[in-house]
């Protein structure tokens, strides 16, 4: 495990006068937090002995159904009985990891990929092959191309590794065309799916994408979470799984934990019970809808003309290239200097990638300062490139590894 060499910078980052476009922090402000209160504290009350008592290891049996009911939204069609509760995602990407990887076997990732992953995958000492992605996600032509090489080549590849909606960092989602021949590549190979969708309901237009998992139940291994729709200091996310696998997760989590609190899944699944959950889903879509706009308007406007972007249709990150010659960590302490703040691209591969990207997050600060804050950046990239017009490119630093700059910056 290695930590970031830009996790020093990110606590000057989060100081009030800087801009964060580097954090993944869902705006929980905007809940209904006396409501939340209130449920709380009745659950201590009224059922104390049970929310404050050890529980199972695959988590509460109401929960469980109630998390059917949400991964009804896209297409879903699955009992209880295959899901299990798990502290945040990223714990059900560390129990699947575990589960799966020995040292130097394959995992397939989209290229770029969330850190966090890349982060397990590398502590338990998987090789990452990156997948080719576009505008549309995944092509699948690379996948089926790495699929095959990796074959030949005598590579175990124990999964792919994927987030097909409003991915992070890159904002893209696949489209339908593409999620049938992904499943299709996989299924042929005998390749098994982990499909991360934290964000798969928080789309700007129109009704939520059908999940991979929803017409693949045996060959994908899905994961959920709270951490987006509700509040990430619940910690409630989950995974939904073929039986075997399921069998599995469950001994890894009650190895790792005995098992999730009580409390939180409870507390999640009063929410669930009594509060209107889908209106504030949309409430959050609204809000974040709002800051992408901001965030797509500012850099048309603002941003020098080489630069590039993704438009997100969901989700919280825009995916930003810089022109030739130009390297993204090296610009971020004066872009910090400059109040404002991003994460560089390389974190978000395992070879060393990713020089010229960045990720802007939009989720968390107000429309204003997403608009100040694009503003001070594109001054700070319009300098960079006075200077390599002036000067040619410096030599970027070679970068091997994965950064983890923190949980509120993932
Ligand atoms: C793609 C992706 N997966 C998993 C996670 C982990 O979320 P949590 O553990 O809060 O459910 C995140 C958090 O940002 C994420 O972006």
């Amino acid at each position: 495990m290695v930590a970031s060499e830009v996790r020093a910078l990110f606590a000057v980052a989060s100081r009030p006068e800087v801009v964060s476009l580097a954090g993944g922090m869902p705006y929980v402000t905007a809940l209904p937090l006396d409501m939340v209160g209130e449920l709380v504290s009745d659950l201590v009350t009224r059922r104390g002995p049970v929310a404050l008592q050890y529980g199972s290891g695959q988590g509460d049996p109401h929960l469980r159904e109630q998390i059917c009911e949400v991964m009804r939204m896209e297409g879903i069609n699955a009992g209880a009985n295959d899901v299990v509760v798990t502290v945040g995602s990223q714990q059900a990407l560390d129990l699947i990891t575990r589960i799966f990887i020995d040292p130097g076997d394959v995992v397939l990732a989209e290229g770029p990929s969330y850190v966090g992953a890349l982060g397990t995958f590398s502590a338990y000492q998987a090789k990452v092959v990156h997948i080719a992605m576009d505008d549309q996600g995944i092509v699948p032509e690379s996948l089926a191309q790495t699929i095959y090489a990796l074959e030949t080549a005598g590579a175990p590849i124990k999964f792919l590794y994927t987030i097909p909606t409003f991915q992070n960092p890159a904002g893209v989602t696949l489209n339908v065309a593409r999620r049938q021949q992904v499943l299709d590549i996989c299924q042929r190979a005998g390749v098994l799916i982990v499909e991360d969708n934290p964000y798969g309901l928080l789309g700007f237009d129109g009704e939520p994408m059908r999940a991979l998992r929803a017409d693949n139940p045996e060959g994908v291994v899905y994961l959920g979470s709270f951490s987006k729709t509700l509040a990430p200091g619940f910690r409630v996310g989950w995974a939904l799984a073929p039986h075997a696998v399921r069998d599995k997760l469950v001994l890894a989590m009650e190895s790792a934990v005995l098992s999730h609190s009580s409390f939180t899944q409870l507390a999640v699944g009063a929410y669930l019970a009594t509060q209107p959950w889908q209106e504030q889903i949309k409430t959050f879509r609204e809000l974040y809808r709002e800051r992408r706009d901001a965030m797509l308007e500012a850099l048309g406007a603002l941003m020098p003309p080489e630069v590039t972007w993704t438009r997100p249709g969901g989700g919280f990150f825009v995916w930003a290239t810089l022109p030739e010659g130009l390297d993204s960590k090296a610009i971020l302490p004066r872009a910090v200097a400059e109040r404002v703040a991003f994460v560089p691209g390389t974190g978000f591969f395992s070879d060393g990638s990713g020089a010229r990207q960045m990720r802007l997050s939009y989720c968390y600060p107000e429309p204003d300062r997403i608009r100040e804050g694009v503003r001070r950046l594109a001054g700070v990239i319009e300098q960079e490139i006075q200077l390599r017009d002036t000067f040619g490119t410096g030599s970027t630093r070679g970068h091997i590894g994965v950064d983890t700059p923190g949980p509120d910056l993932a």
